[in-house]
């Protein structure tokens, strides 16, 4: 099951007619400080209407993947002039990539909605090359206020148990350990861990400047190896090992020779404004940046 944000108003709803400016800063401050620099080629799993897109700057080619068609066409008015951004609908469950084309990817305010981690985690691994960074953000059940709430007995679930929560329909918080877990059953070295958004909160909000809530924050993230009780956490990982001989194959792949059937995964080639898959006879649409590789034509 996929949370289908197609059409949703995100994008105003969430981040422009809210207060979340605090939000906003604190995890760019995160992904500042993970994901390297400058590098090749990178993906943004769940990228939705681009709100990170510049923190990408220094790459040589950004893919923003997400489910929803209309969010990505939000991120094509801001980004698509840019011929380094490719834009791809596709799910994550089923990723249209040869095996090892990323050097680096981020995945943030996503795995909340994603009820078979391991399987998520899986397919974003193979996409990224050994050695390759991987920046993930999720949603922490044992955080403070949980962990308050489950004291004053105002909350049903346990903080402390190790299995994700479903709060509400496709929405997951997660323990730290079984993240960290799964990442490292997936073929992660995990490597380090950054709390955010210890301040979300109307009081605080409305008690401190913006600045000022940002300075805090970003001085307790580094207090990640001591306890990671915030609602947020960041965790960067690098893909293990030295990769089969595929994954060694996929940095050297370029243009759209990265992409392969979510189908079979196997190569593709172009046919007008189509991709065309001669082993599993799927077509898929793909013109200018855009490639949709949610449904076939
Ligand atoms: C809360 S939004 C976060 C968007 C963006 N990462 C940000 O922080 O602004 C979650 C995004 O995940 C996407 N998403 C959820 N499940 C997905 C899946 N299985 N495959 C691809 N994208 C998915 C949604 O379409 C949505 O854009």
């Amino acid at each position: 099951m996929i949370c289908d944000y197609e059409g949703s108003d995100y994008r105003t709803r969430f981040w422009e007619n809210a207060d979340r400016a605090y939000e906003d800063a604190v995890e760019r401050i995160a992904i500042a400080h993970m994901l390297p620099p400058r590098g090749a080629r990178m993906a943004e799993f769940g990228a939705g209407f681009g709100r990170l897109a510049d923190l990408y700057a220094g790459y040589d080619e950004v893919i923003l993947l997400d489910y929803s068609r209309s969010l990505l066409e939000e991120a094509m008015q801001q980004w698509g002039h840019n011929p380094r951004f490719k834009f791809v609908a596709a799910d994550i469950y089923h990723l249209p990539f040869a095996p090892g084309v990323l050097s680096a990817a981020t995945m943030i305010r996503v795995i909340h909605h994603i009820a078979d981690v391991p399987a998520a985690l899986t397919q974003i691994r193979r996409a990224i090359a050994p050695g390759g960074t991987f920046v993930l953000e999720f949603a922490n059940k044992r955080n403070l206020k949980a962990m308050m709430r489950y004291l004053a007995r105002r909350q049903s679930w346990n903080p402390y148990s190790p299995e994700p929560v479903e709060f509400a329909t496709l929405n997951f918080d997660f323990h730290p350990q079984w993240m960290l877990q799964a990442l490292r059953n997936a073929g992660f070295d995990v490597r380090t861990k950054r709390t955010a958004s210890y301040l979300r909160a109307g009081f605080f909000k409305r008690a401190l400047p913006l600045r000022t809530m940002v300075r805090i924050d970003a001085a307790l993230q580094r207090t990640a190896s001591l306890a990671l009780l915030s609602p947020s956490v960041f965790v960067q990982s690098v893909a293990a090992g030295q990769g089969h001989e595929a994954e060694g194959e996929g940095a050297a792949l370029g243009g759209e020779g990265i992409f392969r059937s979510p189908r079979s995964g196997q190569p593709l080639r172009r046919e007008g404004d189509m991709l065309v898959c001669d082993t599993d006879g799927t077509r898929w649409h793909a013109e200018d940046n855009f490639y949709d590789f949610k449904a076939p034509l």
